[in-house]
């Protein structure tokens, strides 16, 4: 595919170990030969400048270099793939017409926003918070920013006023981008009511404007100067807009996600390594061509959205389809529905949709025909044997590769994953590193295993889509990702390397439970649950769920005084539905007369997770507790409910 600028990174058998080989033997070499592959407006001639070790502590990639990156994702295409769809977008309501807009109608809607916001007073480094369902405006609203050198913080429509007005505050957004409403299976969300809730909370007074695209016509309060009509302002806009040069190093985008502890993080990525990494691994690993139609079912709320259905695929001029619906709306087979009317070459999509489309059976996939698709892959949670069988030999009538792609969002984009045309599939295993990323795997004390082993999974050296800082809080980025295993990059996940090499990732080992591959933090679900005036404490841990991946299992500690009941157990549901969101949602409470502590009142989470696992046989030991009385009621009630 891409511009013959650069070389291809189709990877074959053959060629993978050698690539690989070479790129850990020579990163600077390797890692400036990537480079080339986007549009300097300087090109860098500085390659890597890293070092893990907190007390020389940096990562800066391609520093000299300055760039613009919607003028990679835009401009650039212009000459050769003006009348391509950049993006094809499918409504919520299928009889509703699906949109082909072209890389020049893209280019031109994206400078209208760009002046748009350059004229209401939005400057490079100012942020922007964007609260969007998938519609092109989302797609339009990110490059937009980007291209006047803004930095967006998308917010996942899914949340709730107070987890907006938290990202808001914690970046102080001059400007929020929504829309009147957002519709997912026929639904209808009030987006700019959530807005408008958010908008009223503490912290947010920096946001000076509120744009609200017109998507359903719902009628919303509008309030004046602040809010102001999307098509109103930008319409009239130039459709010339004066990119911003960045520096490689300039922030692109700041997206939050949870933690084992405290409010979410803002991960914050820049501009040059982030895409260049995105681009390299998007054509990479899906094997791009020319004439592929690419659909990524994420939302553009997650990082998969960003890397994988704005940045990768746009920067090499990619077709993208972008989703507004869910997969069971108006049935079951929507999905496979709209692979066939867009004739969708490469799929995309998460291991919990794949097991709850498997439920339903065979028919409604073999209902359809999929014969376009040439490359399935799953992203965000391990995916299960069986579910990757049913996936490979149903949807993809056991003839299109699978990729099981292992990445996070403090990544920027994937780092392990098999490659559609070297090694053999296993089900269930992410397999190889890409060429110059270093995985390993340490035990608890941070010693390197060697060969076949089970461990925690690190990082050893940077990659350019790494992230850079917490926005606003450096120390916490060092102290979260490099203090637990000083001078590597700890992942936060469980892994088991086979005697191939291969890697199998088991999951979080810190306190983030992945709920349908959405990052929930266990101390962000115990935060609104005592936030209830009832509430005297509370735990939360994970358990496997088969359609989840993991559920939520919250201990809730009432106060004296404070009777259970099924009316106050939907009253602490509701506090994390509108606290958090609705991923959020504990799928149990149990009632719990105390909480298994250590004498230093340090609450023992592992006792908890085999509690709430039913792994009751496999306490362990429990003689550090303080009253090892709890664990015994706890068990007991656990099994009656
Ligand atoms: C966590 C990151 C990266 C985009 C979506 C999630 C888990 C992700 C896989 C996979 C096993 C996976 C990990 C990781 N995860 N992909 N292919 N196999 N686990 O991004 O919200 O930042 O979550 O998702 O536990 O740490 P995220």
């Amino acid at each position: 595919m891409p511009t013959a600028a650069h070389p291809p990174a189709r990877i074959t058998r053959d060629d993978y170990e050698r690539l690989y080989a070479d790129s850990v033997r020579d990163p600077d070499a390797f890692w400036g030969r990537i480079a080339q592959r986007i549009d300097w407006m300087r090109a860098p001639t500085q390659v890597r400048d890293v070092s893990f070790d907190v007390a020389d502590f940096r990562i800066r990639w391609y520093g000299d270099g300055e760039l613009n990156a919607s003028v990679n994702c835009l401009d650039r295409h212009l000459d050769t793939r003006g009348d391509k769809p950049a993006l094809i977008f499918e409504p919520d309501d299928p009889s509703q017409p699906a949109q082909h807009v072209s890389y020049r109608e893209l280019h031109a809607r994206v400078c209208r926003l760009g002046n748009a916001l350059r004229h209401l007073g939005v400057r490079k480094g100012d942020r922007v918070t964007i609260y969007l369902p998938m519609i092109v405006d989302a797609v339009v609203a990110m490059l937009a920013c980007a291209r006047i050198g803004a930095v967006h913080s998308v917010v996942f429509g899914g949340f709730a006023p107070q987890s907006i007005a938290d990202r808001i505050a914690d970046c102080g957004s001059k400007l929020v981008i929504t829309a009147d409403e957002g519709l997912r299976g026929g639904k209808r969300i009030a987006l700019k009511a959530n807005v408008d809730a958010a908008l009223a909370m503490h912290g947010t007074n920096s946001v000076e404007t509120v744009l609200v695209v017109r998507h359903t016509g719902a009628g919303v309060d509008m309030q004046m100067p602040r809010d102001r009509w999307f098509d109103a302002v930008v319409d009239s806009q130039h459709a010339h807009c004066e990119p911003e040069r960045m520096n490689a190093e300039d922030p692109l985008f700041i997206l939050y996600t949870s933690g084992s502890t405290g409010k979410p993080k803002g991960v914050l990525h820049t501009t040059g390594g982030y895409l260049v990494y995105a681009s390299y691994t998007h054509e990479c690993v899906f094997d791009l061509r020319e004439d592929d139609v690419y659909w990524c079912t994420a939302d553009v709320g997650w990082i998969t959205g960003h890397s994988y259905i704005v940045y990768g695929p746009l920067a090499n001029g990619a077709t993208a389809l972008v989703f507004e619906g869910v997969p069971n709306y108006p049935d079951v087979s929507r999905f496979w529905n709209v692979i066939d009317k867009h004739r969708v070459t490469l799929f995309y999509t998460a291991p919990t949709a794949i097991r709850a489309l498997m439920r339903e059976g065979d028919a409604p996939v073999t209902s359809t025909s999929r014969a376009s698709l040439r490359l399935l892959g799953t992203v965000g949670e391990p995916i299960n044997p069986e579910a990757w069988r049913w996936y490979h030999d149903v949807v993809g009538d056991a003839r299109c590769p699978i990729v099981d792609t292992w990445w996070q969002t403090e990544t920027g984009g994937i780092l392990i994953s098999p490659l559609p045309h070297a090694g053999t599939p296993k089900p269930g295993s992410a397999t190889k590193p890409l060429p110059g990323v270093r995985p390993a795997l340490v035990d608890a004390n941070g010693e390197l295993l060697d060969g076949e082993a089970e461990g925690n999974l690190v990082i050893l050296d940077s990659w350019p889509g790494q992230m850079r800082t917490v926005y606003g809080d450096h120390p916490r980025f060092i102290d979260t990702y490099f203090k637990t295993y000083p001078g590597m990059y700890f992942t936060g996940d469980g892994c088991r390397r086979d005697a191939d090499g291969d890697y199998w990732i088991t999951g979080r080992v810190d306190d983030v439970i992945n709920v349908s591959g959405h990052r929930i933090g266990t101390a962000e679900v115990e935060s609104a649950l005592v936030g209830h005036a009832g509430v005297a404490e509370a735990a939360v841990v994970g358990f496997p769920h088969d359609l989840k991946g993991q559920g939520i299992h919250a201990f809730v500690t009432l106060k004296a005084g404070i009777e259970p009941s099924d009316a106050l157990r939907s009253e602490l549901v509701q506090c994390v539905r509108t606290g958090i969101g609705p991923i959020a949602t504990p799928d149990r409470i149990q009632w719990a007369p105390g909480l298994p502590k250590t004498r230093s009142g340090k609450i023992m989470r592992r006792i908890l997770r085999k509690i709430a696992e039913g792994a009751t046989e496999q306490l362990g030991d429990t003689s550090t507790l303080a009253d090892p009385g709890v664990v015994e009621s706890l068990v007991a009630d656990r099994t009656a409910s």
